[in-house]
């Protein structure tokens, strides 16, 4: 068993520097991540959700060193990855994939399917251009799309032939890491049903380790092995699967649930549904203190003056929150 994570992320930072006016004529610092740590377990499914804006694809992309760290570290098989520039990243590349939203994106309208899965396969020479049409039909069968497909282009599929696509294209790197950016949000709920099986299968089948960025948190329910919650470019909370969703500690937390429908028809008839006052906050001058202290229903005057410590209540339970603390959870 391996006892270290696949990646350590370490007090990451990402801010943008944009220009605001008509004209561009001020600047000012987007904090879309601030001071982000977590460890990524070999082959473990972890989440990240909370509001949009929150910064959970800027976590992905800065791990994937596409975004460059503000600061931070992301530890992956001994190297500091916000330290490399784009040549020294590309041996750690083929582990480290991405799968977004839109396969449009993704996909280039000119190039027939095959020509897209071959495409990284010869990029690291991971395949003889003799054996690259058996490969191309095998990773076509591991996303389930038959073998004939090679030879379409991305308008002649349905959203979800395209999706299996990308994720065909991202498996032929033989990846160790793949981030799911809404990877299903776009497709109809019969399909993403059938893109979070084939995940799931592709997952045990080949050891993979997946970030997992959605809205959905009943997706977010099934898939997950641990779960991160997210607030104004925070971690307000992580913590395995279940004891996210049976035992939320975090008040920001909490009301996020709150608006998850319960399965179960008693709960749901006892569902209290807490309603957040207010919008999120700019990250372009995020709250002192508590970034969630102009929105959180029992913040103290503590809250809005001090950074809340990034500490574990229980065991493998980390949460940022001035009201709860290590021994009374
Ligand atoms: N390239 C960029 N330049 C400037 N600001 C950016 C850039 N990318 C993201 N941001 C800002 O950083 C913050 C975090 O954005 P991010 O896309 O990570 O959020 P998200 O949680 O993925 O949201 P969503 O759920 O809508 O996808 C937002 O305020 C966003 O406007
Ligand atoms: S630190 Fe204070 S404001 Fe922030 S979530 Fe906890 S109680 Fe609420
Ligand atoms: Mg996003």
């Amino acid at each position: 068993m391996n006892v270290e994570p696949l990646l350590k992320v370490e007090n990451l930072v990402k801010h943008f520097h944009v220009r605001l006016g008509a004209f561009g004529e001020r600047t000012a610092t987007v904090h879309a991540l601030d001071d982000v740590s977590l460890d990524i377990q070999h082959g473990e499914t972890l989440s990240l959700v909370g509001e949009s804006g929150c910064g959970k694809s800027t976590t992905g992309f800065t791990i994937l060193n596409l975004h460059r760290a503000s600061g931070g570290r992301v530890i992956y098989k001994g190297q500091d990855l916000t330290l490399l520039d784009d040549k020294h990243m590309r041996p750690f590349r083929r582990d480290l994939q991405i799968v977004f939203q839109d396969p449009y994106s993704t996909l280039n309208p000119r190039m027939t399917v095959g020509e897209a899965i071959g495409e990284p396969m010869l990029f690291h020479k991971l395949a003889a251009k003799t054996e690259l049409n058996d490969k191309i039909a095998a990773l076509l069968q591991d996303v389930g799309l038959p073998s004939r497909f090679a030879s379409r282009y991305p308008h002649e599929l349905s959203g979800g032939q395209r999706q299996r696509v990308v994720i065909a294209r991202a498996l032929a790197c033989q990846p160790k890491f793949i981030v799911c950016d809404e990877a299903i949000s776009a497709l109809d709920v019969s399909i993403q049903a059938q893109i979070i099986n084939l995940l799931l299968d592709l997952q045990e089948k080949y050891g993979l380790t997946y970030l997992f960025i959605a809205h959905d948190l009943a997706v977010v329910r099934h898939i997950s092995t641990r779960v991160g919650v997210m607030y104004l470019g925070r971690l307000a909370e992580l913590a395995p699967r279940d004891a996210l969703f049976e035992a939320p500690l975090h008040p920001y937390t909490k009301a996020l649930l709150s608006a998850v429908p319960e399965a179960d028809p008693v709960r749901e008839r006892n569902r209290k549904r807490q309603i957040l006052e207010g919008d999120v906050p700019s990250p372009l001058n995020p709250p002192t203190g508590c970034r969630f202290h102009t929105r959180c229903p029992i913040a103290a005057d503590i809250c809005a003056k001090v950074v809340p410590e990034w500490k574990a209540a229980r065991p493998g339970h980390l949460v940022a929150c001035h009201a709860v603390n290590s021994s009374s959870a």
